[in-house]
């Protein structure tokens, strides 16, 4: 494997983990005790260090703040009954990486860089690692241009952190989501295919206004005629419609998500009828009245699968029947996570042993 490097190791002088509930785990609250921290100057990635977890200090003109040359990752890592720390194909998410550096003009972390500093991360905080049922370790790998310089062009420094959380459950019941007709996430030629901090910071407004709607979270619709489904929140976002499973094809508005690609795959194994196509919202809402969409559900790292119980779309709610316990859904979300934790066979090379 790619690990060798040589990576400096300062550790805490005290965990922290005893202030953590490890049974009351809120997404993204918890820090396990250290992160991966490497430099970019002079035109090279420098030595990775591993420190503590803690704040970092930068000028107030520091370029990422003002133009948001900044990307991440989120992928997860699992601890097994052997007690084996299991990455959910982390190679993918550096893969990813890059191709967000490559559209934003910052230099692509090398695959011994991530993969490396990854696995030496993991074991220094493997206590950390959540074994619980539907609870896992939340790995966010992110780069961030460091120039302090307030004219508009690529940095020449850059920061690459990894920094762990041990989490639950994202959502903690079936969306409500809301058809977004006025503003977009995503245009051909944008990067919308890429995890773009920005992506995540433009949804912030078209979202709150759903909330105040009374919805959790967006549909967005394609940018020149809100006609088609695109993406759900931070999700893809799928459907079982008359037995088949239906999802929009991947291209430059639309995430490459590796839940998404994983619940395809499993699809396909089990010999379903699988379509990646364009689907109108007129086919969606016709295909809720007339009971021919079964299922629809959001697939990302952090939510892993999660359920939509109804779709808002200009002033109406079209509310999806109940799943059953045979539910696509859940026996996809049931399969890729004994995957994940090693309870199944890993047929497809997914998982990746720390
Ligand atoms: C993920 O699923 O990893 C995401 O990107 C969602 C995150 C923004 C919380």
């Amino acid at each position: 494997m790619t690990e060798t490097i040589n990576i400096e190791i300062h550790p805490i002088e005290k965990s922290r983990i005893d202030a953590v509930d490890f049974d009351n785990l809120v997404f993204g609250r918890s820090f396990a005790d250290h992160m991966l921290v490497v430099d970019y100057k002079d035109g090279a990635w420098q030595t990775p260090q591993i420190v503590p977890y803690g704040n970092l200090s930068y000028s107030p003109a520091m370029m990422s703040l003002h133009y948001g040359q900044a990307i991440f990752e989120g992928m997860k890592a699992y601890k097994s009954e052997s007690g084996d720390i299991l990455v959910f194909r982390p190679l993918e998410n550096w893969a990813r990486l890059n191709k967000s550096a490559v559209r934003m003009c910052i230099p692509e972390i090398p695959e011994e860089i991530f993969m490396g500093g990854l696995s030496e991360l993991l074991r220094l905080d493997a206590n950390w690692i959540p074994d619980k049922p539907g609870c896992s370790m939340y790995i966010r790998p992110f780069i961030f241009s460091t120039d302090e310089y307030v004219g508009v062009s690529p940095s020449k420094t850059y920061k690459f952190i990894i920094f762990n959380c041990p989490v639950g459950a994202y959502y903690s019941k079936p969306l409500k989501v809301r058809v977004e007709t006025q503003y977009i996430r995503a245009a051909h030629g944008g990067v919308g295919f890429s995890k773009n901090a920005g992506n995540y910071g433009g949804s912030l407004y078209p979202t709150k206004l759903a909330n105040d709607a009374g919805y959790d979270q967006i549909i967005w619709t394609d940018a020149a005629e809100h006609k088609y489904v695109e993406e759900a929140g931070t999700m893809n976002l799928m459907f079982v419609i008359n037995g088949a499973l239906v999802t929009a094809p991947t291209g430059d508005t639309i995430l490459d998500g590796i839940t998404r690609k994983s619940v395809l795959q499993v699809a396909h194994d089990w010999g379903m009828k699988v379509e990646e196509r364009k689907l109108s919202i007129e086919e969606l809402v016709n295909g809720i009245k007339d009971g021919s969409v079964q299922e629809a559900f959001g697939a990302g790292t952090a939510a892993v699968i999660a359920p939509i119980s109804t779709i808002g779309f200009e002033g109406n709610d079209y509310v999806l029947p109940e799943r059953p316990e045979d539910a696509f859904s859940r026996r996809v979300y049931e399969e890729i996570n004994n995957i994940k934790i090693g309870k199944k066979e890993d047929t497809h090379g997914w998982v990746y042993k720390v």
